[in-house]
């Protein structure tokens, strides 16, 4: 989804003074092998928290010689049980790979029909772009999941910390209404999620 490379490569200057749709190149003179390798992604995520899940993100800001190639992979571990929350990604399709676990996955479009599979590994799946998505670890294992985007940043919403995390918070008075419930509903799920 992000537009095409005008050159072979732009390592991503993040400290740069000023950015403008994406990030300037650093000088080619300064690029080495090592910006064109990541292994940020080896290393097993923490899933001591509350969805029991953790995605650890090979984006441009990860991995700055992904800047203007247009893709960026994820790494998602499931403990037994967790989640990887319903989210959408605003800027990019994404793909992914069942590498070890069973898992429920599932999308739901925009004329909200619900669409799911169980996968195990080797099995793929799409979420088309923006669309809301989930994985939930329905085996006895952890799982785990590599995805891959059309874009160097896809960027993430997660609906429950988007709407009722956020920092000011989103009044009660919408989210009362939004979802049809009493103002205590809404405080509970908001103190789960820090909003
Ligand atoms: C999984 O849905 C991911 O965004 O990596
Ligand atoms: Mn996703």
């Amino acid at each position: 989804a992000d537009p095409d490379p005008l050159q072979d490569f732009c390592i991503a200057d993040l400290k740069a003074p000023i950015s403008v749709n994406g990030f300037p190149c650093k000088p080619s003179s300064n690029v080495t092998s090592d910006d064109f390798f990541f292994d940020g992604l080896i290393k097993e995520g923490d899933t001591n928290n509350l969805f029991k899940s953790s995605v650890t993100q090979g984006n441009v800001l990860a991995f700055p010689g992904l800047n203007t190639l247009g893709i960026s992979m994820n790494r998602v571990d499931l403990a037994p049980g967790g989640l990887n929350p319903p989210h959408t990604h605003p800027r990019a399709t994404e793909s992914g790979i069942v590498v070890r676990g069973k898992l429920l996955v599932g999308l739901i479009t925009t004329a909200n029909v619900f669409y799911s599979k169980i996968l195990t590994a080797g099995e793929m799946f799409v979420v088309p772009r923006g669309l809301m998505h989930f994985q939930l670890n329905v085996g006895e294992e952890k799982a785990l999941i590599f995805t891959a985007f059309n874009s160097h940043l896809p960027g993430a919403d997660v609906a429950s910390l988007n709407l009722f995390g956020s920092k000011p918070s989103v009044p009660d008075d919408v989210l009362t209404k939004a979802f049809q419930v009493d103002k205590s509903v809404v405080d509970l799920i908001k103190s789960k999620f820090g909003g």
